[in-house]
């Protein structure tokens, strides 16, 4: 039977999620918070006993004149809570006496002339769908709440960026806050989250993966639309362009990082990111590019003829390549340290570049095992951790464990042929091998000039 009662409450109850969708400055849809929730949990469980951790927002960074470089939110605050916003904090304090405040995330209070210049500004409603997170606080309340929790906790975990890549100079928020609060503080113990979070992000969880699998979706579809594009006379920055259009036309956030479109002998400056040069007829290009989907990320590469077919030596260099590849995805599992496994695959460069022809047997005799011959012409180390950032937090000298994510991406740079050639893909780790996220994208010489021949 027909309910009128029944049916306006529907109607009501659609247009509050429509507008809450629409409200969140979302590309994507709203993730399951059940990711961030899990996070958190993981987190708790090593924290010790009386302690409180704090996560900042990054800082907002200034660009030229009165402008800002794109707001990139924290990864870990990110990871924890889901929380996109500039000025947000999570604090943590499982055994806050009071049960209402043991997580509790801060906001920006919404203010309506900042949301007439800069737009909408999230609610607590929305912040709590967004990371599950029930006590929200505005940030202009927080001085005077958080005393009284300090007092209470004997250990205060603080965040710093211990990626060990890591090349940024800059005083940034975190280091100003812990400088800040060891001050204020000076009689309690503090301690470092980014140990605890280097161990926990670089093990995903299924439904992480569910997100990254998104991400190498979509550049999937992209790389295929490339095929069909790409021909003698494109040029570098018309690819870029393709590749920034089938993003966001598909609900990505943005690349992940610069995509390096490197055309002929740009292909050996691993970071070229100019793109501007015109792709030429028997030239090979190698494209190295990811889309970020809900903060997670891909990382591809590949390099195909510009004319759609492979010259006989691009052919033999290609397939060594994609051999090493192969090679590194049949070790790299549970147990082995990426060190090791790298030498391990330094070793069979080895092998494969005598076969053809970039080294001698003499130049193998003599090499300095500190800087071995193979490194003339793979001059980058073969995996790194994927996930929110393209390299991730995490371990290169513990083993590697089940749930891990890592990139495989040896490359043969030969300066003599004006050639270099890079294989990418993304694999999980299982408890006894690896699963290639990235298993659908074509890899093979047959399968990309079929690609290409049939644009
Ligand atoms: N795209 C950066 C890298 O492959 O590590
Ligand atoms: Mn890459
Ligand atoms: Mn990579």
């Amino acid at each position: 039977m027909y309910d009128y009662g029944v049916y306006c409450k529907i109607i009501v109850i659609i247009r509050i999620i429509d507008s809450i969708i629409k409200a969140i400055k979302m590309k994507y849809p709203t993730l399951k918070n059940e990711i961030f929730v899990t996070n958190r949990r993981r987190f708790v469980e090593k924290m010790t006993s009386h302690s409180l951790a704090i996560f900042n927002s990054n800082d907002e960074l200034p660009a030229n004149g009165d402008q800002l470089h794109t707001f990139k939110q924290n990864a870990d605050l990110i990871w924890l809570t889901g929380i996109e916003q500039e000025d947000s904090m999570l604090i943590l304090f499982p055994d806050n006496p009071d049960p209402k405040y043991r997580e509790v995330l801060v906001l920006v209070r919404p203010n309506e002339m900042k949301e007439k210049w800069d737009g909408y500004r999230l609610r607590k409603q929305q912040a709590h769908e967004i990371s599950g997170i029930e006590t929200i606080i505005w940030l202009d309340m927080l001085d005077g709440m958080l005393q009284p929790w300090v007092h209470l906790a004997d250990t205060i975990y603080l965040n710093t960026n211990e990626n060990d890549r890591k090349s940024n100079v800059l005083e940034v928020r975190d280091y100003r806050y812990a400088k800040m609060m060891r001050e204020r503080y000076p009689l309690h113990r503090f301690e470092r989250s980014a140990k605890i979070l280097k161990e926990l992000r670089s093990i995903k969880t299924p439904m992480e993966i569910e997100v990254m699998q998104k991400a190498i979706d979509i550049t999937d579809q992209t790389f295929r639309r490339l095929l069909k594009f790409i021909k003698p006379g494109v040029m570098e920055y018309e690819i870029e362009a393709e590749i920034w259009h089938s993003f966001l036309s598909q609900r990505a956030t943005r690349p992940a990082y610069g995509s390096i479109i490197a055309s002929g002998d740009n292909a050996r400056v691993l970071h070229y990111v100019e793109n501007n040069k015109e792709c030429k007829d028997g030239d090979l290009i190698l494209m190295d590019f990811g889309a970020e989907y809900g903060n997670y990320c891909a990382d591809l590469t590949r390099t195909i003829p510009v004319n759609g077919k492979f010259t006989r030596r691009q052919k033999t260099v290609y397939n060594a390549c994609l051999h090493l590849h192969q090679y590194a995805a049949s070790i790299l599992k549970p147990g082995i340290s990426i060190i090791d496994y790298t030498a391990k695959v330094g070793d069979e460069a080895t092998v494969v570049f005598q076969k053809i022809g970039l080294l001698r047997k003499s130049d193998i005799k003599n090499e300095d095992p500190n800087n071995r011959a193979y490194t003339k012409y793979l001059y980058h180390g073969i995996s790194h951790h994927l996930g929110i950032d393209v390299h991730d937090l995490g371990t290169r000298i513990s083993p590697i464990k089940a749930g891990m994510v890592f990139t495989i991406e040896p490359g043969i740079y030969i300066q003599e042929e004006q050639m270099g050639i890079r294989i990418e893909n993304n694999f999980w780790i299982t408890k006894t091998g690896n699963k290639d996220l990235m298993k659908n994208i074509p890899i093979t010489v047959e399968d990309i000039e079929a690609f290409m021949k049939n644009k």
